[in-house]
């Protein structure tokens, strides 16, 4: 009899799970490129029903997790379609570059790379040296040299975020002392955008008014706001940490991958 009973409360556990996960299956996966251009979209179509909520109000949601770790107010955590589109105004002209202007930015990053390959690379962490390196650049001073070794993941968040400040700031001169404070900041924007996107409990996401390390090392490039709609990371977050994941990846490929 006992027997009986707990295998209809385990059936009916099952099937509950089952049902349950069926009705909470709120991620859609897939190697369809078309079927990823819709999911991108927020036009994905499920069988019959159609989406309840417009492409705004569902890239919001996704985006939950960035108001809360970073202290934003943009266009991709807001619902509504007006603020979007006064958003897409503001920054269209600032991507909207002419053949010459690319040119301008290419060789800035070109100048850019070739100063820090001759002389000295903004070095935070020394990771990739052992401690005999560590106590040399202890002796040097401040910012290690170190010729030999730059970490290229380090390189292409720095030099993608010199970009933003070139192009989206409109700094056309930029201090090379404060090149170490810039890398701080991609440091800190990836940390927090990696262990944002991990979270499974919306109460696990990272909180910007307590990450003193994100506040001050964005302080110390763009001064204080007040108004999440005012904070820089707004504009640098969009322009900024996809790109430097294309960059590394691009010059990966050409310096790996191609052989050359
Ligand atoms: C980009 O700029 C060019 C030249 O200034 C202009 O003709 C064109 O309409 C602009 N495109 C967009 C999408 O704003
Ligand atoms: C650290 O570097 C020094 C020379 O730069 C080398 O002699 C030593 O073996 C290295 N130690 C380790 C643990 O790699």
């Amino acid at each position: 009899m006992s027997g009986l009973a707990t295998s209809i409360v385990l059936a009916t556990s099952v099937l509950l799970m089952l049902l349950w996960g069926k009705s909470h299956k709120t991620h859609s996966t897939s190697n369809d490129p078309a079927l990823c251009r819709q999911i991108i979209a927020g036009v994905l179509k499920h069988k019959t029903q159609s989406n309840i909520l417009s492409p705004h109000q569902a890239k919001a949601i996704a985006n939950r997790h960035l108001p809360i770790a970073f202290g934003i107010d943009n266009a991709f955590t807001r619902s509504d379609s007006i603020h979007t589109s006064m958003f897409v105004e503001k920054v269209k002209p600032m991507i909207n570059l002419s053949a010459e202007q690319w040119h301008s930015v290419s060789e800035f990053a070109r100048v850019t790379t070739n100063h820090w390959i001759e002389h000295s690379f903004p070095g935070l962490d020394h990771s990739c040296g052992n401690s005999s390196h560590k106590e040399q650049s202890k002796v040097r001073n401040k910012i290690s040299v170190d010729h030999n070794c730059i970490k290229v993941a380090s390189l292409a968040q720095i030099l993608s975020l010199k970009i933003v400040l070139w192009q989206i700031f409109d700094q056309k001169t930029q201090d090379k002392t404060c090149d170490e404070s810039l890398l701080k900041l991609a440091q800190s924007i990836n940390r927090v955008w990696v262990s944002s996107k991990v979270k499974s409990n919306d109460n696990d996401i990272p909180k910007f008014e307590g990450d003193v390390l994100l506040q001050t090392s964005l302080e110390n490039v763009f001064g204080k706001h007040d108004r999440p709609e005012d904070n820089p990371l707004n504009l640098i977050l969009p322009s900024f940490e996809t790109m430097w994941r294309v960059v590394l990846r691009t010059f990966l490929e050409i310096k790996f991958a191609s052989g050359k």
